[in-house]
């Protein structure tokens, strides 16, 4: 099937919504329901609609976008990612599947393609945990794997609730009306840069994920006393940071002791109060990040983490309070839509292989709901979450293409 993409168009409207940001390019960042992110909802609602597409949002901020098909009632199938950013990364981490899900809808429109099932776009909010510390929020409320009272009462580094947050954004509605209905999509395709290095070094055009891996975090707090830098001896202190800089190397020897390679942990926060250089730290706010593709592997480590924390505190005798903030299964995508994406790659002359992904995505969630596939385009040297994350337009098209395919035989 000749699919239509249009690439100027689509890289033109990548290069506009990268200019909804708190930070200057190249990097971005674009948090939950700041100021940034509202305009670039804006926008995006604004392409959907030129599409000719019915968009709707609910109370959390997921925004859907639907081609109703010739039978509108059946179970529709799905597509999109998210547009939300972590500090200072990238332009294309969720935005190629938001504006890749787009384009591929106007480029089956533009070939005289009429679905039969509806075929929708879904915009998800705050996939990345920088606000609230737990990704997936929109996802997880959609599956239902997360309780709407516990959300509402999520807070941000300033305090405020996602209660008070959303409803100054403009998002009212029952936070419980949030979750979709079993069958609400037959399947659900989600289009992603990999985030990593193997396709670039293979010199294969796509990556057809077969499973998702599992992720948790965790929060740490360490309390000492503090004190004087110049009174505190060093026989009589109980400093908060040596003890968190002792326990950072653990969670990384936990992650390595499994002497597999899919385990890995970071320890993304260390925030030290009082952050001043002639005071011996008092309290430090640690939180990490643990993934593997076995979630029961990814629990071990969690608690080899645990048990080094309270050895520490003993042996320096400050206080360690641990909090886990998620701890979610790994997803595996349905066979029925992986085979589905290899034809398609077939049709569309790309080179393709099946992979895991590392990173997590709204997928991991939507599996709970829905059967899932990923498809991944590769990205500039595996780099991601930077500034210098780059997909080019050639690999944006690839992706597009296959994902228009796939939508269309899904959809027929
Ligand atoms: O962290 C992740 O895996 C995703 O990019 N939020
Ligand atoms: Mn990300
Ligand atoms: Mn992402």
């Amino acid at each position: 099937m000749d699919i239509p993409i249009n690439l100027h168009r689509m890289t033109g409207e990548l290069d506009q919504l990268a200019t909804f940001s708190e930070t200057k390019p190249p990097g971005v960042t674009r948090i939950i329901f700041t100021p940034g992110d509202l305009r670039a909802r804006e926008f995006l609602k604004g392409k959907f609609r030129e599409a000719g597409l019915d968009v709707r949002e609910d109370a959390v901020g997921n925004t859907f976008a639907r081609w109703h098909g010739a039978e509108p009632d059946l179970p529709a199938i799905g597509t999109g990612s998210h547009a939300d950013a972590i500090p200072n990364s990238g332009r294309f981490d969720g935005t190629v599947g938001v504006l890749g899900g787009l384009e591929a809808i106007r480029a089956l429109q533009r070939a005289g393609y009429r679905p039969r099932k509806p075929i929708e776009l879904l915009l998800f909010t705050s996939e990345e945990p920088t606000r609230f510390g737990l990704g997936c929020l929109g996802s997880r409320l959609l599956a239902g794997v997360l309780a709407p009272e516990h959300a509402a009462m999520l807070c941000d580094s300033g305090g405020s609730t996602l209660e008070e947050v959303r409803s100054a954004a403009g998002f009212y509605g029952q936070l419980d009306e949030v979750k979709l209905p079993q069958a609400y999509y037959e399947a659900f395709i989600e289009l992603h840069i990999e985030q990593g290095p193997t396709l670039e070094r293979e010199g294969t055009a796509l990556g057809i994920v077969t499973d998702i891996a599992a992720p948790a975090s965790m929060r740490i707090i360490i309390e000492g006393e503090g004190g004087h830098a110049g009174a505190v001896l060093m026989p009589q202190r109980k400093d908060a940071l040596t003890a968190a800089a002792e326990l950072i190397l653990s969670v990384e020897t936990a992650a390595m002791s499994t002497g597999v390679i899919d385990t890995v942990a970071t320890t993304g926060i260390c925030e030290v109060f009082p952050g001043a250089v002639n005071s011996v730290p008092s309290r430090v706010k640690l939180e990490l990040d643990v993934r593997d593709v076995e979630g029961q592997r990814r629990n071990v480590v969690l608690g080899l983490i645990q048990q080094a924390s309270e050895t520490i505190a003993k042996k320096r005798g400050v206080s360690v309070r641990s909090e886990l903030l998620n701890a979610d299964p790994p997803a595996s995508c349905a066979p029925f839509i992986i085979e589905a994406l290899v034809q398609s790659c077939a049709e569309q002359a790309c080179t393709q292989k099946q992979m895991i992904s590392r990173a997590y995505h709204d997928s991991l969630f939507m599996a709970r709901i829905a059967p899932v596939g990923m498809l991944f385009i590769p990205c500039r040297g595996g780099v991601s979450h930077r500034p210098d994350e780059y997909a080019s337009p050639e690999n944006i098209a690839d992706g597009t293409r296959v994902l228009a395919q796939t939508l269309a035989r899904l959809a027929a």
